[in-house]
């Protein structure tokens, strides 16, 4: 018997779908080998379908997905003829939102032989992972504005943090922490020392929480000089909790020390339900159907949504195709790699369908 898993497709915009197509290659492969049954369904969502009907996210999909698939795939939001906001709002956030998947979840792994601009640091030096609040915090979009467009114009934008929704996140991070196995290390990045509300809870939580976990050390530092650090000294790192709009700022650092946008993937998961899993990419639109994007981040993105779905075995051979395919790349950058978009995806085929 094989297990089924029902997947949804975004493969979405610009580079989107042609990195997804190769990230179902690999999952095919994969399939064959260890008797895996995947159910793919298109959403068609995207900046296309906005212009052509101004459909978003349609009526009664937000309950579809969560009653009947296991995980979404996402290639990228962002289409150059829509104004910036109005797809990732209405489609990337909305699922996030809708969906409750309250874990942004952001692997900051150094592979072997992938270039990485900070000199003298290599694969033992940067390997941390980001968990990055995904629901609450100035994503929220609340605030407002007071006389728009006049001179005496108010802008405000609020950031909301529950203490429900702080101990979700601090407490998954603990557990990760505990399991990942690695420095036994979390570290809280805030900004106590000007953010007197927002972080005031975010640090009470963090150490009531560690009370219940003895083993993990613990360690407190300000966003600000975290991203010093995570410069300076990203050896010292082993998970790294925080909310969504630092999470979201310290993850571009995060990306670009890894390797750059062609192998940066995360997850947004709501443990136990639905995950999402994304190249961190965007969208580049200029290389669009040239078959010069690089697949891996997304094929990234695949292991990942594998590990969600407890498929360890195939996951860790899709982790040692990557590993062997960044080797032979001249670069990871778009149109540098050596090879195109699809050459790549049948590289890491090769390799799944030799050593499986
Ligand atoms: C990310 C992206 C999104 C975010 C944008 C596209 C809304 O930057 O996933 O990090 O800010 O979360
Ligand atoms: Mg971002």
């Amino acid at each position: 018997m094989s297990r089924i898993y029902r997947i949804a497709l975004i493969p979405g915009d610009g580079t989107g779908p042609e990195v997804i197509a190769e990230g179902l290659k690999t999952l095919n492969a994969l399939s064959k080998i260890y008797r895996i049954k995947f159910e793919f369904k298109d959403l068609g969502l995207g900046g296309d379908r906005y212009l052509k009907d101004g459909i978003l996210v349609p009526e009664g999909l937000i309950e579809d997905l969560k009653n009947n698939y296991d995980a979404i795939y996402l290639g990228a939001i962002g289409h150059p003829d829509v104004k910036p906001g109005i797809l990732e709002r209405g489609i990337l956030l909305r699922l996030r939102f809708d969906l409750d998947l309250y874990i942004n979840l952001r692997p900051v792994i150094l592979l072997p032989g992938v270039y990485t601009p900070l000199r003298d640091k290599g694969p033992s030096d940067i390997d941390f992972v980001v968990v990055r609040e995904n629901t609450e915090g100035m994503y929220v979009g609340a605030g407002g504005f007071l006389n728009k467009g006049s001179n005496d114009e108010v802008a405000i934008q609020e950031s909301i943090n529950t203490k429900k929704g702080v101990e979700r996140c601090i407490r998954y991070a603990f557990e990760y922490c505990k399991k990942r196995n690695k420095k036994k290390l979390l570290t809280l990045c805030a900004k106590t020392n000007v953010l007197n509300y927002e972080s005031d809870l975010w640090l009470r939580v963090f150490e009531e929480i560690s009370n219940d976990y003895p083993d993990i050390n613990t360690n407190y530092q300000h966003v600000d000089a975290l991203c010093m650090w995570m410069i300076k000294n990203p050896e010292q790192f082993d998970v790294i909790v925080t909310n969504n709009m630092f999470g979201d700022i310290i993850t571009d650092i995060g990306a670009i020390i890894q390797g750059g946008l062609g192998i940066a993937a995360g997850g947004n998961i709501n443990p136990g339900k639905i995950a999402m899993f994304e190249p961190i990419g965007g969208s580049a639109p200029k290389y669009a159907r040239q078959n010069k994007i690089n697949p891996l981040a997304a094929i990234c993105a695949a292991q990942m949504m594998l590990e969600y779905l407890n498929e360890d075995n195939a996951a860790k051979l899709l982790m040692d195709a990557i590993k062997d395919v960044v080797k032979r790349l001249d670069s990871l950058e778009a149109g540098r790699m050596g090879y195109t978009t699809t050459e790549v995806g049948d590289m890491v085929v090769e390799y799944i369908k030799e050593n499986g």
